[in-house]
Parts: structure tokens; sequence; C-alpha cells
């Protein structure tokens, strides 16, 4: 077969011909190609992304039933990422990753996954009627951030749970390490189950030879990728990408219209159509440029007192079979900052905005969008946030954080019982109790504390007196809880008795 030839943009051509035809158009959106909408929005945006924002109308196909431009579209994209089918998502890798789940999984079937799974996943299991079980992520305690499951910790998994139909993965993580994929792919294939990988943040790593190896390269039966994370797709532009005999094609395609709008944002394809061609075309010299503003951005913040930036040194380290260095985790921790301090400064007096911050770090991408500009200015911001006179008093005022690491009590409770399923718990009737008397309630909700971002408790899972006191003191020293209604756990939501 003749290879694909990546310039062409098929799905962008569509809508472009569309536009340049003179169309007159009586179908929606109701804005009719921006005339109906008012000024204020239109005159900012523009008329050209109105006049694509389009339906799916004759020549222009159907995401949900693709034969022409979109299956043009996917067709390429598969032969660019190295897989056999891939799929265009509208509503980000959240319905990638449930629509991979609930493809792969049948009511009451196991699953293998890291205990910090992004919460997709877990709607997945919701919705899929499945059971969990958690695998330990490695946590890097200098830094107070997990990384990935390793491959020893996935076949003593499987060893304890050979009725597991699937392990998915996440790799890379949200702080760029990557876990070793072609270990994990050999053990769970030899095994005959299905490998399904989490790769929201690894749109790019397909790309580029010095970035670790994509979840399509060693041979994973389905992944997902949050084009709209790191290249050129629009936000909530992500693509699902499947390899081999192990994935049903057919089953898949039904799922992904329980999920996706009758409606899809056309522009939004549009972007996914046009960031695989650039990637395809231009991604290992866009993506050398922009490795190389990222190790110079590395070596410039390494040499602030007080800051630090990891880098490639931390491959090998338990979870961390590659790292991708294009993300910057630029810990503040000894300048007497918190991330969350420290993301403030950088937003409110320097105008720099990072992606994410925790207690010790803040995490800054860097992508094919920055020049040296950009990156100046991060390295100016922090240097001056280096310098800004701040008390060290990190921890104050209880200062509980840094004698319990002092004492060496730092540790996660143990993951707890799970007494029911995530989706009975999700389904079952609810109240609210005070969470310092839940000691033996079932929950009914996710509580994570950031750092290290992993699920202290999931629905369906028995409350200890160890976990409440655990929280306690996290949340008195500061940490975020994310998940549960109550953000200040003053209360939880529980299964009703
Ligand atoms: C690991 C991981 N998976 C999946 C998602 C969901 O991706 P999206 O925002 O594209 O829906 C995220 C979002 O941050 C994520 O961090």
């Amino acid at each position: 077969m003749p290879a694909l030839d990546q310039r062409r943009t098929p799905y962008f051509d569509a809508l472009r011909d569309y536009v340049r035809a003179g169309t007159v158009p009586f179908h929606t959106p109701g804005h009719k190609q921006g005339r109906g909408m008012h000024r204020r929005l239109r005159d900012f945006i523009g008329d050209r992304v109105l006049a694509i924002d389009l339906t799916q109308i004759r020549g222009l196909d159907d995401l949900n039933a693709p034969e022409g431009p979109i299956a043009d579209a996917h067709e390429l994209a598969a032969a660019a990422y190295g897989a056999d089918y891939s799929y265009f998502l509208i509503n980000g890798s959240t319905a990638g990753n449930q629509a991979m789940l609930m493809t792969a999984l049948r009511p009451g079937d196991t699953v293998l996954l890291p205990r910090n799974s992004h919460k997709s996943a877990t709607s997945a299991l919701i919705m899929s009627a499945t059971r969990p079980v958690y695998m330990q992520p490695e946590v890097d305690e200098e830094l107070h951030i997990d990384h990935c499951v390793t491959p020893e910790t996935v076949e003593r998994a499987l060893d304890e749970h050979p009725d597991a139909r699937a392990v998915f993965i996440t790799s890379p993580t949200y702080y760029g390490a990557t876990a070793d994929l072609a270990a994990i792919e050999r053990i769970v294939h030899a095994r005959d189950k299905l490998l399904l990988v989490d790769e929201a943040w690894g749109p790019h790593l397909h790309f580029h030879p010095e970035l670790p190896p994509s979840a399509t390269s060693i041979g994973a039966d389905a992944c997902v990728n949050s084009t709209h994370k790191l290249i050129g797709g629009m936000s909530q532009a992500s693509m699902l990408h499947t390899c081999g005999p192990r994935i049903d094609q057919g089953r898949l395609r039904s799922t992904l219209r329980l999920f996706q709008s009758t409606s899809p944002q056309l522009v939004l394809l549009a972007s996914l159509d046009v960031a695989r061609m650039q990637m395809a075309t231009q991604g290992e010299r866009l993506l050398g440029q922009t490795l190389a503003l990222a190790r110079d951005a590395r070596r410039r913040l390494n040499r602030i007192p007080g800051v630090s930036c990891l880098g490639p040194e931390c491959v090998g380290r338990p979870g961390v079979a590659g790292y991708d260095e294009t993300r910057l985790v630029i810990t503040v921790k000894d300048l007497g900052y918190t991330g969350y301090e420290a993301e403030a400064i950088l937003r409110l007096r320097y105008n720099v905005q990072v992606e994410l911050a925790d207690l010790f770090n803040v995490v800054a991408l860097v992508t094919i969008g920055d020049r040296r500009d950009s990156i100046d200015r991060l390295v100016r911001a922090v240097q001056a946030l280096a310098r800004e006179d701040r008390p060290v008093d990190l921890y104050a005022p209880s200062g509980i954080l840094e004698r319990r690491m002092a004492q060496g009590t730092y540790s996660l409770p143990k993951i707890p019982e799970q007494v029911v399923t995530p989706r009975e718990a999700f389904l079952a009737a609810h109240v609210e109790v005070p969470f310092r008397k839940s000691a033996g309630k079932i929950c009914a909700e996710v509580v994570t504390p950031y750092p290290p971002g992993i699920p202290i408790l999931c629905p369906g899972e028995r409350i200890t007196q160890h976990i409440i006191d655990y929280v306690r003191l996290e949340l008195k020293a500061g940490v975020h809880l994310q998940g549960p209604a109550d953000t200040r756990l003053r209360t939880i939501r529980v299964l009703q008795a």
C-alpha cells in the first residue's frame, strides 16, 4: 500500500471548501457563520473561526459514523501514530478513557489500574460496572510527587488477580515521568490481557527520538492522547488509537457514539487534522526546538539559588523509566514558598502563568508554542521570585508537615478495604456526616490530597481512623484536597447505612 501523504488535511479542507463555495446555510449553528452573533464576541474571535463553525451537513461527514473526510483524517492519524485505527475525540481524553475502558471491559470484570489514575478512569469504572484493583505508583518522597507504576508492581498485581481482564497505565504523569511500557507490554500480553494506556500527556512522544517511546510504538492495545494539552489541538480535542486485534472496533465505535455529541465542534476536528499533519511533517524539527528551549530553561533555573528543576537524571528512579524533558517541574520549597504561593506570585507580580502548583513545586509546560522570549520571561520571573525577601516559614503556623517528615511519618495510609464497587457506591443513597466521626462508614466520593495526588479514598471504600487522622493533619498543613463536595472535608458523603 502506498504511504499516505501526511501533508494532506482532508477535514480542514472540507470545511474550508464549504466556506469558499458560498453555500447559503439553512442549518445549525443558528449564528449562521457569525452573521447572527453579537459583535462583542464576533469581533474578538473573528469571522473565519465562525465561518467553519458548521454542522455535519453533506460533505462534512459524521463523527459518529465517518465515511468521508473524517474517515480519511482518521486513517492519516493512525498512520502518523503507527496505530491500526485512530479516532478523533471532542470531549478530551476524558471521553477517550471512558470509551477505552467501557470497550475493553464487561460488567463485573476486574481491571488493574494505578491508584493515582485520572478521575475519568473512575467515571469509567462507575459506568462500566467493573471492579478496580489499585496498583500503588512510586512516590518521590523528596519532591512529594508520584511517578508511574513499575513492571514489578504490574506483575505482582497480575499474579494476585489472574482473573483481571485489563491493565490500565498512566504514562506520562503530569510531572513528565514515563512508565517502562515495553516491559509492561511483555508482562500483560504474555498473560493475554489488554494493555490500555492513558497517554493524555504524551501526544507528542511519537514524533521525536529523544522523547520517551509512545504507547503505540510499544504495541499497547489502546491509548488516549490529549492533542490539546501539548501540541496543536484546540481545548477538548484528543485522539484514541488502537493497535492489534484485541480491541473490537465495532464495539469501540458504538461506545464512542455513547459519549460524543451529535453536534461535534467541527473546528476542534479541523484542529486535530492539522495538528496531526504538523507533527507528521514537521514534528521532529519543532519538538527538537522545544527540547532545546526546555533544556536551556532547566539549566538556567537550576542556577538560581534555592531553586531546582527535575531533569533526565531522574530516569532509573522507581517508577521513572523515561522522562519528558519538555516538562519543567520547578521546586521552590527551599525558597520558603509553597508551590501554591509561587504560582500566585508568578501570575500576580510577573504575569506568568504555570500549569500546575503543588506543595513544593510549580510545573511549567514548554511546547511548540514557546519561543526564546517566553522562556526568558519564565526564567526571569523565577529569578525575581528567588530574590524576594521571604521569611522562611513554609509550613507556618503549624510546622506539622515538616515535623512529620523529619519523623519519617509522612506515609500514605494503606489502600482501604473495597466494600462495594465504585458503581454501587455511586448509585447508592448517600448521606453527609462529619468527617471526624466517619470511621467505619463507606465512602461515596473520591478524596485526593495534592500532593502527591493519590486518592486516599475512592467510592465504595471503608473509611478508617488512620485515614481520618492523616487527612486532618494534611489539611492543617495546607494540603489541597480534590474530589469531595466539601473540599475542607468538615463533612464527607458516605453510603446510607
Ligand atoms: C492523566 C490524565 N488523563 C486524562 C485526562 C483528561 O484529559 P482531557 O482534559 O483531555 O479530558 C487528564 C487531564 O488532565 C490527565 O491528566
